[in-house]
């Protein structure tokens, strides 16, 4: 080998040129392949042939090669209805560059680039779409596609026997009834097989006993009161058990 061989020489143009594209591929493969599990990519074509198989689907419009928090918030989202089978998650990611990739999706839904991610909620029936303008946050994101398209998504703690319970419980006015409900869940606590759930049914079971006892104001005093906990200086535990009892409080106060 000859010494000449081991200096440091500048790459010429085209050496420069093939890195930078090595590169841009090696970014293409790592940030693309960020893609969303229970999270279905749709094109203006296969839109209009899954969406009507679908009572309630969320769609994101977002950039190609998505990523970030709101991204991560998302795809839990897609996690917690990955069993539902009324409700579809998709993503409509567009490129305005190169090859060009649904700028007519985005057109058609009104989408600026520079809002992008937008979370839409298309329901069976319903020609426009609602817009989701809450916090990006999967708990919050859940409550919307529950409370507005009326169909069940798993909040954190929330268990579905126990959610339809406590919406029979609320719509309920007989305290007898009400009662009935209650021993209900409390005989399905034994089902439960593991502790997390135990505790969840736990909260539903104590929140119907307070409801009886106290009425129906006590949900609105008591989410503000957790609310309020929870902006206080709290351990992680603490504020998982707030997150958990959060939720639940809403399950009782589904009807808008
Ligand atoms: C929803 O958002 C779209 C743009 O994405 C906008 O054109 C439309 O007016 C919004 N609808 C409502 C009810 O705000």
């Amino acid at each position: 080998m000859k010494r000449s061989e081991l200096v440091f020489r500048f790459p010429t143009a085209w050496q420069f040129a093939a890195f930078v594209g090595v590169l841009f591929v090696l970014t293409i493969v790592v940030v693309d392949g960020k893609e969303v599990k229970g999270s279905v990519p749709l094109d203006a074509w296969t839109f209009d042939k899954i969406m009507p198989f679908f009572k309630v689907a969320l769609i994101k419009f977002d950039r190609v090669f998505a990523h970030g928090d709101k991204h991560d918030e998302f795809a839990k989202v897609a996690e917690a209805g990955h069993k539902n089978r009324d409700l579809l998650i998709a993503e409509i990611n567009s490129a305005d560059f190169a090859e060009k990739r649904n700028m007519d999706m985005h057109e058609r839904y009104g989408i600026n680039k520079d809002d992008v991610p937008v979370l839409k909620l298309f329901i069976r029936g319903k020609p426009v779409p609602l817009n989701y303008t809450g916090n990006f946050l999967a708990d919050d994101i859940k409550r919307f596609i529950k409370s507005m398209g009326g169909v069940w998504i798993g909040l954190a703690a929330c268990l579905e026997e126990y959610d339809e319970l406590a919406r029979l419980f609320t719509l309920e006015q007989d305290p007898a009834k009400q009662r009935a409900l209650l021993a209900e869940a409390e005989g399905k606590v034994t089902d439960l097989k593991d502790d997390d759930e135990k505790r969840s049914a736990k909260m539903y079971i104590q929140t119907m006993k307070k409801l009886l006892e106290k009425g129906k104001d006590f949900i609105p005093g008591e989410i503000k009161r957790v609310e309020k906990l929870q902006t206080d200086k709290i351990s992680n535990t603490k504020k998982e058990e707030l997150k958990s009892r959060f939720n639940i409080l809403h399950s009782f106060k589904e009807e808008l």
